[in-house]
């Protein structure tokens, strides 16, 4: 038989995903895409029918993607996603498509 440690907690870690911390690490921003962007864009962002975001991303700027988020482009419809939200997935899209 084996004898396991104890599993202990990350500090910081969020099993919830509502930390609220404002999507400095991403978490949030992971959230809000798979909620409003996996959609279109599956939930890597590269295995939906729409735009291949680790093509698309690395090229533009934070303020390009969010007036993309918002506003919209091409067949991509404006999302009504708050400040915090854009935030949060511009952030993560960073993360993810360096
Ligand atoms: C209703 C489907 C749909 C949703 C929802 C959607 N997209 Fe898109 N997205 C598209 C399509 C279609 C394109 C390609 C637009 C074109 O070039 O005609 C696109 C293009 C893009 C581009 C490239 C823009 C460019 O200039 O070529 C980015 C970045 C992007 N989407 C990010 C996102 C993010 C982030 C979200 C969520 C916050 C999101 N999209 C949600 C359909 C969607």
């Amino acid at each position: 038989m084996t004898r396991r440690p104890p599993t202990r907690a990350t500090p910081g870690s969020t099993a919830d995903g509502t930390d609220g911390s404002g999507g400095t690490d991403g978490s949030e921003g992971a959230d809000v895409f798979a909620n409003n962007c996996a959609g279109c864009h599956g939930a890597d962002g590269n295995s939906g029918s729409a735009a291949d975001l680790s093509d698309e991303v690395p090229g533009k700027s934070d303020s390009e993607l969010e007036s993309v988020i918002l506003n919209g482009v091409g067949s991509m419809p404006g999302l009504a996603l708050s400040a915090g939200d854009v935030t949060a997935v511009v952030t993560y899209l960073r993360a993810t498509f360096p």
